[in-house]
C-alpha cells in the first residue's frame, strides 16, 4: 500500500518515530556535507494553492540534496486552476513523479489525491492540518530537551492547522499540550475527539518512542496554559484564506500574545517556538522572537532535515 502522510493521527507511529531518528542523523551528515543521494533519479511534485517560502524551499532543496528533483506548480500555470478534477491530476501526477506534495484550503482535496494517486501524498499545509511543521518542531523539541516524553507544551493562539497537528503530534511523542485559544476559535473536535480517544492511546510500542501517550488541556487563558510549561508555541491570528476576518480576529485575539509577561510564567529555558511567518507585534513581541528562548530559525531549519528523512521513508521505504 502507499504510504501518505496527511495527518499525523493516520500517520503510523512506527513511521512517526522513524522519521525523527532519520531527520537526526541526516541533519548530522548535512553539517558535515556528506550528502547521501538515496532519492538519485527521484521526482517530487508540489502543488501550492497558497503561498510559501518554508515548505516550498526545504521540500525543493531537500529533494536536490538527495540526488533528487521537485517541480513547483502553480494553479495559474496549470490545467489544476482551470479546473481540471484532482482524480485525474493525481493519476497523471503519478505517471511522471515519484511523490506527490499538496499546499490547498481543504483537507478533503488532499485526501482525494491520495485516494487517486499511485504514489505517496504528502500534505504541505491545508486548512485543518499542517504535519510537516510538526515533524520540524519535534525535532527541534527533541534537540533542545533531549527527549520529547514527559515535556509540557504551551499553545497560545488559534485553534487551527497548527493546533490540530501538534495536538496530534503531542499526544504521539508524549507531550502534554495545553491550549488557550480565544473563546470560538477551538481547535476541531474530531482531533479533540481523536485525542481523547482510541487514537490518542493506540500503539505504544516499549523502546521505539510512544510509550506514553501525551494529554490534552483546553483552558482559556494564556498564563494557564505557559504555567510550568517546557515550550511555548504560537501561530498568527489571522491564517491564509481568513484575510477577510483579520479586524475582528485582532479584537478577539488581543491578550493572546507571547511576550515577555507570558515566557516569566514558562520554566526559565523553555524554548518558544513559531512556525512563521510570524506577525511581531500581535501572537509574538519582537523582544520574544529575538529572545534567548526563542528557536524559531533552527525551528525553520528542521523542515528541511525532517522533510528529507519523510521523503526517503515514503518514496524507498
Ligand atoms: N511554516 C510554513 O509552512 O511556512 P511557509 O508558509 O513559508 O511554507
Ligand atoms: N496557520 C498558518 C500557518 C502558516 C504556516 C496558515 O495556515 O496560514
Amino acid at each position: 500500500m502507499t504510504k501518505d502522510l496527511l495527518t499525523l493521527a493516520t500517520f503510523p507511529d512506527e513511521d512517526f518515530f522513524k522519521v525523527l531518528e532519520r531527520a537526526e542523523l541526516l541533519k548530522a551528515a548535512h553539517a558535515r556535507k556528506e550528502e547521501r543521494w538515496t532519492l538519485k533519479g527521484r521526482t517530487l511534485a508540489m502543488i501550492f494553492e497558497k503561498s510559501s517560502t518554508r515548505t516550498r524551499v526545504s521540500f525543493e532543496a531537500g529533494m536536490s540534496q538527495l540526488g533528487g528533483h521537485a517541480i513547483f506548480l502553480s494553479p495559474s500555470d496549470t490545467q489544476i486552476g482551470r479546473g481540471e478534477e484532482i482524480r485525474d491530476t493525481a493519476r497523471v501526477l503519478s505517471r511522471y513523479v515519484d511523490a506527490i506534495m499538496v499546499r490547498t484550503y481543504s483537507q478533503e482535496s488532499v485526501e482525494e489525491m491520495a485516494k487517486h494517486a499511485s504514489v505517496p501524498v504528502i500534505n504541505g499545509l491545508t486548512d485543518k492540518h499542517h504535519p510537516c511543521q510538526v515533524m520540524a518542531d519535534l525535532l527541534t523539541i527533541k534537540e533542545r530537551f533531549g527527549r520529547l516524553e514527559g515535556l509540557k507544551l504551551a499553545y497560545v493562539g488559534d485553534g487551527n492547522n497548527m493546533a490540530n497537528s501538534l495536538i496530534e503530534g503531542c499526544v504521539k511523542a508524549g507531550i502534554d499540550i495545553s491550549l488557550a485559544c480565544p473563546e470560538g476559535y477551538d481547535p476541531d473536535p474530531g482531533v479533540l475527539a481523536w485525542a481523547k480517544g482510541a487514537g490518542g492511546q493506540r500503539g505504544a510500542k516499549k523502546g521505539t518512542g510512544g510509550a506514553r501517550k501525551g494529554e490534552v488541556n483546553l483552558v482559556r487563558e494564556p498564563k494557564a496554559a505557559a504555567d510550568g510549561a517546557d515550550v511555548l508555541y504560537t501561530d498568527v491570528w489571522a491564517s491564509m484564506g481568513q484575510e477577510s476576518e483579520k479586524a475582528a480576529r485582532e479584537k478577539h485575539f488581543r491578550g493572546f500574545q507571547i511576550n515577555s509577561g507570558l515566557l516569566g510564567k514558562a520554566k526559565p529555558d523553555a524554548v518558544v517556538l513559531h512556525c512563521l511567518p510570524a506577525h511581531r507585534g500581535e501572537e509574538i513581541t519582537d523582544e520574544v522572537m529575538e529572545g534567548r528562548n526563542s528557536a524559531v530559525f533552527d525551528q525553520a531549519e528542521n523542515r528541511l532535515h525532517a522533510q528529507k528523512a519523510l521523503l526517503e521513508l515514503l518514496i524507498t521505504g
